[in-house]
Order: C-alpha cells, then structure tokens, then sequence
C-alpha cells in the first residue's frame, strides 16, 4: 500500500488486524479494509465470519469480550485507534451501533438518546439539541415517543432509537452491527433509506450486514470476510455480479441453471 499524506478528511485505515479471544481462539486475520471520509463500505460474511470482531476492535469495545489485538493497526485519520477504550473512539468520532439494537429497555426513549453523548465531556446544550433535531428528524416515531420506556418500542423503533442514540454523538464513521437482522422488509427499506440519509449529511458508514443485496445496494466497496480473513473486496457492483457473492450471498443459482 503507497505511503499517504496527513489527512484532513479522516478515513479508517485497518492494516494487517490480527485478534483473539480468550488464550487462543483466532477471531481475525491479516485483516486489511479502508473506509474513506464519507464514504459507505459494507462488510459481508456468513455468522462467525469475524464481521463483529472487526467492528469491535475499530470501536474500541474488543476488551469488554475478551479480545485482543494482536498484531496489525487501526487509524482513523491520524488518530491510533488500536489499543484505545471506547471513549477514545467516541472522542475521535468512531461509533458503533451494536448488533442486536441493544437499547435500555427500563429508560425512556429520551434517556436512552441522552445516554449517546456521554463520555464526550462538557457539551453546549445547543450541541446537544442539534444532535437530538437530527434524530428527530430522521426518526419522527421516535420524537412521538420520547416519554416511553424503550422495552416497549416495537424491534424497528427500538432499531431506530439505538442508531439515534449513536448519532447522539455526533459520528463522523458509525459502524453499523447488522441493523436490519430480524426486521420486516419495510422496515428494512426504511433502515436502507436512514443510512442513505446519515451518509448524505456527511458520516461515513461501515455496514455490516447478511443482507448482503440491500448492503452493496448502499455501499460504493465491499469486503467479504471468510473464517476471519478477507476473501473478496472491490467496488460493491462488480461484487454483486460475481458468482461467488451471487451463489453464497444474494442467494442467487448459479449460472442459473437451478439450485445446486
Ligand atoms: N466474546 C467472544 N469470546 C470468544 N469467542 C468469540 C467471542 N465473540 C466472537 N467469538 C468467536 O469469534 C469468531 C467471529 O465471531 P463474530 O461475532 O465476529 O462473527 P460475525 O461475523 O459477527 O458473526 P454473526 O454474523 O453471527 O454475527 C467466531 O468464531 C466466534 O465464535
Ligand atoms: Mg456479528
């Protein structure tokens, strides 16, 4: 890979990322993948790909599942992000969306969306303000439902809400941990539409996703990552017209000559 310049536009730099869980379980490895400054990439593979693993070690929140790096570098823009805590990665506009919309199910819509900034120090409460219109405004179920307990949400509002909460904190790279897992197809639609919108405003997005045909329908790159290594990449069209991507992914026959 050429030598680049400082960056003014960050872009997420994963080189050579190596991780394991516990003493010995190889997770991930010799993993390379870029995400520039506003740019959409996703992150394609079947369960236990390692597609979490990656998300979690640029996120900084490895640690908290017993993960480590082991070799390899993760940058964003010129900010090192290997070896960092989740509030660094949060300080340096890195944010995940966990998989499993992970919200506080006992606080109510308008804590779980206050508990996305924190970590960030002292914030002017116009900031704060401007982040929840955000929300609101890509989310207008979710400001209809600011005194609710989040439990009650059903599984596409309680989607919505863990991205609000992470647009919370103002991302300039959200990584995205399989946000349409579970959800009905309009609610899919609905969550393709949102990503759309985040990226045009200017956040980069990593997407991991099973959905593989609604994730190289948003994303310009794509990564296939196979037992914890990276087995395809290039731009998502040419991706998505390939056999492999087409017979394993987009659950397409091949050459269709019928279901092998
Ligand atoms: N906390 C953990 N402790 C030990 N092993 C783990 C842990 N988390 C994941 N693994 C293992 O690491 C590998 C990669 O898992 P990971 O969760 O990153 O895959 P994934 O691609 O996100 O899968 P899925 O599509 O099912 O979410 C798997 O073999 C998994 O069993
Ligand atoms: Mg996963």
């Amino acid at each position: 890979m050429p030598e680049s310049p400082p960056e003014e536009e960050p872009a997420l730099h994963v080189e050579g990322l190596d991780v394991t869980y516990g003493r010995s379980l190889s997770a991930l490895r010799s993993v390379s993948l870029t995400v520039p400054h506003g740019g959409v990439v996703a992150l394609l593979g079947a369960n236990g790909a390692g597609k979490s693993t990656l998300l979690r070690a640029v996120s900084g929140t490895l640690r908290l599942h017993r993960g480590t790096v082991t070799a390899g570098r993760i940058r964003y823009g010129d900010t090192a992000l290997d070896g960092q805590d989740p509030v660094a990665a949060v300080r340096a506009g890195v944010v995940q969306v966990p998989e499993g919309r992970r919200v506080f199910a006992g606080l109510t819509v308008d804590e779980n969306l206050r508990s996305g900034g924190l970590g960030l120090g002292r914030r002017s409460p116009a900031l704060i303000r401007e982040s929840r219109d955000r929300v609101f405004a890509l989310f207008p179920r979710l400001a209809e439902r600011t005194g609710q307990a989040a439990g009650l949400l059903s599984g596409g509002e309680q989607q919505m809400l863990a991205i609000g909460r992470a647009l919370m904190a103002a991302p300039r790279l959200l990584l995205l941990d399989e946000p349409s897992l579970g959800l009905a197809p309009l609610m899919v639609n609905r969550i393709a539409e949102v990503v759309r919108e985040i990226n045009a405003q200017g956040t980069a997005v990593l997407l991991v996703e099973q959905n593989a045909g609604m994730a190289l329908a948003l994303a310009r790159y794509a990564y296939v990552l196979e037992v914890g290594e990276v087995r395809l990449s290039g731009p998502a069209d040419e991706l998505a017209r390939t056999d492999a991507v087409r017979r394993l992914y987009l659950g397409e026959a091949e050459d269709g000559r019928g279901a092998a």
